[in-house]
């Protein structure tokens, strides 16, 4: 038998102590028990009900992966895997089922009783406010359109760490606010499905507002040892080549869909060609005296970073229809990189360096903030082909995808970014929005007519990893 020492040395790749090493999931995506328990319903119960067929299968968000009854099988199996930390949202329509009265008695009792057997288990609860699930009754209201609806939030989120703070110490805001924005207001893939950029762009601004005001109730709630920040999907924009209009391409897409967020939530402040960029076209949102100040004033303690795929892009080959709506696109064009490898059983480019050079920027460019790894995973549809007689997935790709990414981060490490911990997506196989169970993402396999859950071969290969801190 091997040392500690021995087997230590033989690790390629070593991580700082505590690394912090989990998975990340949100309340639609795993809870089910979509209309128990007092919860009021949200946007995706309502758009299910009312369009089942825009999602895959026909699959919807009522019983999804069953969390809400398994909770205490999942954290063990977890607590199995090697777990020190774990990243769930809070349902806002359940907690306060009509999105602004009360809190829900059985959902505090929930969330507590998840917390506690994390806690049991040597697991940290990461908790994040804001997973794309808006009450339908805020919806109706308006939404993130409606500035009542950010003192909604703002309310929700104080009874959350008022709740909760006691034992929670790491608290984001809001998951990939942007996705929202895109999916709600441009590209219809999300409820309410419209197509505005006008509204998209006050719904972006409303979420910083909210996200910003949170903040401030966190600071002067004073949580002992609790830190507060955001989780963004930092999609580097790469231009095609250096001609000045294929790096302006580039430019103009960062600005968008990276520092439209992550610079008011980071700095303090929206980038100044940005803000010149919608001035000019005449897309400035509505604001209110003292919004700038309360952004300036309450930027995150730390980063999350969700890292999936680059985007690529070159200058425009057509100038855009003037009659046809106005779009981030009238700027860009996408960019199909010959050669780029490909997840096939998804349709996303896998490009590992990616995610060093998110880090880096976080390091050269936003003071080197506490940052981790808060998603990177590979969706593969058509799982079930690999698993074998005992009905375990082989899934090598994972295996390599979250090897390659890991190595990348090290070399981050190495070169001093403040990157703490490394969070899959996902742990158990789980309800992924319009896709429903298409493409599976877990460490774990769900059986979606027994719910029975199967640990991968990827679960047992990240098992060691977090239990070596390395590879
Ligand atoms: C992310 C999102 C998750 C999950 C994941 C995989 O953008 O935060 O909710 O769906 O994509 O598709």
């Amino acid at each position: 038998m091997k040392t500690i020492q021995e087997t230590d040395q033989q690790l390629q790749f070593r991580f700082p102590q505590g690394f912090w090493w989990g998975s990340a999931t949100s309340a639609t995506q795993i809870e089910g028990a979509a209309r128990e328990g007092g919860k009021g319903l949200n946007i995706w119960d309502y758009w299910y009900e009312q369009e089942p067929h825009r999602f895959f299968d026909g699959v919807g968000p009522d019983v999804t992966s069953d969390f809400y009854h398994r909770y205490k099988e999942d954290i063990q199996l977890m607590k199995d895997l090697g777990h020190n930390s774990f990243r769930f949202s809070i349902s806002w329509s359940r907690l306060i089922p009509d999105g602004i009265g009360e809190a829900n008695v059985e959902a505090v009792r929930f969330y507590d009783n998840v917390i506690n057997e994390l806690l049991v288990a040597g697991i940290e609860p990461f908790v994040n406010l804001y997973h794309f699930d808006m009450p339908l009754t805020l919806q109706k209201m308006g939404g993130w359109e409606n500035r009542e609806v950010v003192e909604a939030y703002v309310r929700y989120a104080t009874i959350c760490f008022e709740r909760f703070g006691d034992r929670v110490k790491k608290w984001f805001t809001h998951n990939e606010p942007i996705v929202p924005v895109e999916g709600g207001y441009l590209y219809d893939f999300h409820y309410p499905n419209v197509v505005d950029f006008r509204r998209a762009v006050q719904v972006a601004y409303h979420t910083v507002v909210a996200h910003a005001k949170a903040i401030a109730v966190f600071r002067r709630m004073n949580i002992r040892d609790g830190k507060i920040g955001i989780i963004l999907n930092l999609t580097p924009s790469y231009p095609r080549s250096q001609h000045p209009a294929d790096v302006k391409a580039a430019h103009i897409a960062d600005l968008f869909f990276n520092r439209s967020f992550l610079d008011p939530a980071v700095k303090g402040e929206y980038p100044s060609d940005l803000i010149a960029l919608l001035k000019e076209y005449g897309y400035l949102p509505i604001f209110e005296k003292g919004d700038l100040q309360i952004i300036k004033e309450n930027t995150v303690d730390i980063l999350g970073i969700n890292y999936y795929q680059p985007r690529r892009v070159k200058a425009k080959e057509h100038l855009p229809n003037p009659y046809a709506p106005f779009m981030p696109e009238w700027f860009f064009d996408y960019y199909a990189m010959p050669g780029r490898k490909m997840n096939s059983y998804r349709g996303w480019e896998i490009y590992e360096k990616g995610i060093y050079d998110i880090l880096m920027n976080i390091k050269e460019h936003y003071g080197n903030i506490e940052c981790f790894i808060s998603e990177n995973g590979m969706g593969v549809e058509g799982e079930e082909r690999f698993r074998d007689d005992e009905g375990i997935v082989h899934d090598d790709y994972r295996i390599e995808f979250i090897r390659e990414h890991l190595k990348w981060v090290h070399r981050a490490i190495e070169e001093g970014v403040n990157v703490k911990g490394y969070h899959l997506w996902t742990f158990m196989d789980n309800w992924s929005w319009t896709n429903a169970y298409k493409n599976r993402y877990g460490l774990v396999h769900v059986d979606l007519n027994t719910g029975d859950r199967t640990v991968k071969k990827s679960g047992y290969w990240f098992k060691s990893v977090a239990q070596q801190n390395g590879f």
